[in-house]
């Protein structure tokens, strides 16, 4: 079969629903355009942690504590599960990881800004899992079956993690005055990268159009971007908390919110590695590596010394 008509099939099954199996033939841009992001969330999930982690040891309670723990090892698996679903593609996880260190591969923006204070893990958890599950819940149709099956675990957890984040808000925007100027300073500094995390405008958007056509992506940018925006202003209103957005006001021709301008010089400093926490994110990601090399090397002298020894019994069989 020559490769258009390869094409056309895998076009068509795509086209009817279908769901691309790692075994199946696709056109090695599929292939590439899948490690590209699949390698990206994984790495967005395993950079992702580093943010909460810093106020793990200072959490105000043990419940709170407790509850933060459980959403960082869940993002912990999250990555585990993304980078497994990358491998299927035939990369490999120190090809990711060399990427990811070299800074070649991307993660997500969203998490090279500080967390100050906890406040933070509230808005972090209420609008970045927010918008994670905003962008996450269409993958799970997404057309390539190991990806789209990694995704409904992952947004189950997610909900937990949205849910956590808005309470500890709500408990803060109700709490003291102090608590509540804590709240809405949060939410200043967490609202317009929670918004920008979903991507270039549809019109700069290099990936979406095929992305789109491939059904990996079932909706671009700016529509993801918008139902999250619909979604999370009546929270905050909920919260007694202001968008800070003085051009923000609900359209009633369209029935969506209208928004300021996004910051795009912002957002494309902080992808480009000039954001305020890139290098010490890298740095972190780069010790932890540093640090594990041990523990690789000795899971792969057990298994070279396990295949040796069942080398060694089959031919003592023969
Ligand atoms: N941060 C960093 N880079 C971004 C970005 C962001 N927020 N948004 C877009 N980009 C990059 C893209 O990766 C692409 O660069 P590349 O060619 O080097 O990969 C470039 O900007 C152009 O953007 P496109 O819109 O054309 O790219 P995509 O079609 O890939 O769309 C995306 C970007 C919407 C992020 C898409 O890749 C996607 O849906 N990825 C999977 C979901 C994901 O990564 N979610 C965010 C992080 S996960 C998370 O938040 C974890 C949670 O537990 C908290």
């Amino acid at each position: 079969m020559t490769s258009a008509t390869e094409e056309a099939r895998f076009q068509a099954h795509i086209d009817a629903e279908g769901k691309i199996e790692p075994k199946d033939w696709m056109p090695e841009a599929y292939r590439k355009s899948l490690v590209r992001q699949i390698s990206q969330h994984a790495h967005s999930e395993y950079v992702g942690m580093l943010p909460e982690s810093n106020w793990l040891r200072r959490a105000p309670t043990l419940r709170r504590k407790a509850a933060l723990m459980a959403k960082i090892q869940d993002e912990a698996g999250h990555g585990l599960y993304l980078y497994s679903a990358a491998e299927t593609l035939g990369t490999s996880r120190d090809e990711m990881y060399r990427d990811l260190l070299s800074g070649k591969a991307k993660y997500s923006s969203i998490f090279n800004y500080p967390t100050l204070t906890w406040a933070d893990i509230g808005a972090v958890g209420w609008l970045v899992d927010g918008a994670a599950i905003t962008n996450q819940v269409p993958l799970c149709r997404c057309s390539y079956g190991p990806y789209a099956r990694a995704m409904v675990r992952v947004c189950k957890e997610e909900s937990f993690h949205q849910r956590q984040g808005f309470q500890i808000m709500l408990g803060m925007a109700h709490g003291s005055p102090q608590q509540k100027a804590m709240a809405q300073d949060a939410l200043n500094r967490w609202w317009w990268p929670s918004i920008a995390m979903f991507g270039p405008p549809d019109g700069e958007s290099k990936h979406s159009a095929q992305s789109m056509a491939w059904k990996i992506k079932r909706h671009s940018n700016d529509e993801l971007r918008q139902r999250f925006i619909d979604m999370t202003i009546p929270q905050a209103d909920f919260l007694g908390l202001r968008i800070p957005d003085d051009d923000l006001k609900f359209n009633e021709e369209t029935g969506h919110y209208d928004i300021g301008p996004i910051d795009w010089d912002d957002f494309w400093a902080v992808v480009n590695g000039e954001g305020q926490c890139n290098t010490d994110r890298l740095a972190a990601r780069q010790k932890a590596h540093d640090e594990g090399a041990w523990v690789r090397e000795a899971a792969t002298a057990y298994a070279a010394k396990r295949a040796a020894r069942k080398a060694a019994e089959r031919i003592a069989a023969e």
